[in-house]
């Protein structure tokens, strides 16, 4: 394994934008990843381990310690029992997991397709779209503990999985490091009703809800994402940049008296999620074209920033300010965003 220097990071995150990276590594076995931590260690340097780039930020000024790039590859299969069982390396990408369980006629993370991102990343955020997320599927993870220096298997509970939350993303946020997932998929039938968006493509499409196969499902989520969502091959973005923001009862009807086209959806703690989407369309900010910092919202789902012609971080960072801004003054809810801007 390479230790590269001064490796510029736009070129790694999906949003295209930061400054360079003082070290950088592409980590493809655990040996390589004991060597690159030795590294960061021996140099008394921070370390980010980072997947395919569609969750992190950096900024201008780059990032001054170590990049750990996981790229620890292979699938493992095994089927037996109307059960499929799969161990895959941290580097391999989300979307080849779902294609290969679908084609072998597995339900289970059909609802996950075209969702960016690698396969160590996955448990993290704890990935999830229409009904489905990657905890149902999960049996163990595989990670180095930084904390006591030991690689560790860790089970689907010990994982605290939440919704888009897990340990690894607050209470043990940086101390593992993920190199593999073992997952288990069984559901050869999925029943309706689905989401309204998947029920009107399949009625669209003359498919059938009780007959659909898992590739079919694969195809209409897919087909809706690409209308709603910018191709992360064509154009720069971190797909949704926004939270849904969360709500309580007595603030939602308070903001439903006066904007009564407000959506939402009670959470299980009782609050209401509200869409971001929405709320930025309803401030006149949906396929909003910035001038000045050459970022805009996507046309189809205002919750997606894209980076159009930026020339910085710092760029980014304006144009989130004047969205943030706008949405605080029209309704006094203050937008948090969604992928993670990097500390130097
Ligand atoms: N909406 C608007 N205007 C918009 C966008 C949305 O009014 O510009 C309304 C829609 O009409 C709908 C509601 O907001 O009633 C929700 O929209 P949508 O179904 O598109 O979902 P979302 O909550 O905006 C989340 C994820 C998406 C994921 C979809 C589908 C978050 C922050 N985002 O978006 O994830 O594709 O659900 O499951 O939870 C991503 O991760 O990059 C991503 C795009």
């Amino acid at each position: 394994m390479k230790i590269l220097e001064n490796v510029s990071l736009a070129q790694y995150s999906t949003m295209r934008l930061g400054g360079n990276a003082r070290y950088f590594a592409e980590v493809k076995s655990n040996d390589d990843l004991l060597g690159s931590l030795d590294f960061a260690k021996n140099n008394g340097l921070n370390f980010h381990v980072l997947g395919s780039g569609s969750n992190s930020i950096f900024q201008d000024t780059g990032f001054s310690g170590l990049v750990i790039a996981m790229r620890t590859m292979g699938a493992k299969e095994t089927e037996a029992n109307n059960e499929l069982q799969l161990t895959v390396g941290a580097g391999e990408i989300w979307d080849d997991i779902v294609k290969l369980s679908t084609h072998k006629g597995y339900f289970d993370v059909a609802s996950l397709s075209l969702i960016p991102g690698t396969v160590g990343a996955a448990p993290v955020q704890n990935i999830g779209a229409y009904g489905q997320q990657v905890s149902d599927v999960i049996d163990t993870v595989r990670a180095y503990d930084t904390s006591k220096g030991i690689f560790v298997e860790i089970s689907n509970k010990d994982c605290e999985f939440k919704y888009r939350k897990s340990r690894f993303n607050t209470t043990d946020k940086k101390r593992f490091i993920i190199t593999s997932v073992t997952m288990r998929f069984c559901r050869k039938n999925i029943a309706p009703p689905f989401y309204s968006d998947i029920t009107n493509y399949l009625q669209s499409h003359h498919i059938d809800e009780r007959t659909i196969t898992p590739i079919q499902l694969r195809e209409a989520i897919s087909n809706i994402r690409a209308v709603k969502l910018p191709d992360p091959a064509d154009i720069a973005s971190c797909g949704s940049f926004f939270k849904n923001p969360l709500v309580s009862e007595a603030e939602y009807s308070q903001l439903s008296t006066q904007f009564p086209e407000l959506k939402s959806h009670k959470t299980d703690d009782g609050n209401l999620k509200l869409y971001a989407g929405q709320l930025i369309e309803l401030c006149g900010l949906k396929g909003f074209h910035d001038q000045e910092t050459g970022m805009a919202t996507w046309k189809n789902q205002a919750l997606v920033v894209v980076n159009e012609s930026a020339k910085s971080t710092n760029d980014l960072l304006k144009f989130k300010k004047i969205i943030v801004t706008i949405v605080q003054k029209k309704f006094g809810i203050t937008l948090e965003q969604e992928p993670e801007i990097i500390a130097v």
